[in-house]
């Protein structure tokens, strides 16, 4: 079975409820293993033994928090291993306009280093799920919808 990997910071629970709702639709495909770790327990080996990693954190100042960084640098060790793996982003800010979208880019920048696959959304959040504050029912859909995407992908491409 192909597994993904749901990599995230959250220190007042928005992104941690994102996460949990990629979960849930990857969950729901039967066929994907799906695991949902915080970003300061991932491993080296947790990103290598991963088919798909998904990586989530708040909005601060724009881009990716602390954690999230301290994993990407980490993962300078297992780099040229991830080449052709599925990545995706997702991010919680506090407002419209408070950067989520940027800091997505920040860790898709990051998985295309990696030289990771990453597909964008045509009908939806384009770069990946955004929520402001807690995610509600039409961010909850978005994030379902986005864990399958992914699933599929990662299926696809075996
Ligand atoms: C250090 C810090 C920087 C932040 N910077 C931004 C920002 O630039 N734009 C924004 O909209 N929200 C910003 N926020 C708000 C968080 O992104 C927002 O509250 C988010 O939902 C928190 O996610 P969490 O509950 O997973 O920790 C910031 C919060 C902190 C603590």
């Amino acid at each position: 079975m192909v597994k993904v990997l749901i990599t995230y910071f959250s220190k007042t629970g928005n992104t941690k409820k994102m996460a949990e709702h990629i979960k849930e639709g990857l969950d729901s495909m039967g066929d994907v293993e799906a695991d949902l770790k915080k970003a300061q327990d991932t491993t080296i080996d947790d990103l290598r033994s991963s088919d798909g990693i998904i990586m989530g954190s708040p909005t601060y100042f724009g881009v990716m928090a602390t954690e999230v960084k301290d994993l990407m640098d980490r993962s300078i060790q297992c780099y040229g291993k991830l080449v052709g793996k599925v990545g995706g982003a997702f991010s919680s800010s506090a407002m419209i306009g408070g950067g989520n979208e940027t800091t997505i880019m920040s860790i898709v920048q990051g998985l295309l280093i990696h030289g990771m696959i990453v597909q964008g959304v045509v009908k939806g959040n384009h770069y990946g799920p955004v929520s402001i504050g807690a995610p509600n029912e039409e961010v909850r859909d978005e994030c379902i919808k986005y864990g399958k995407m992914i699933g599929e992908l990662v299926k696809k491409l075996g």
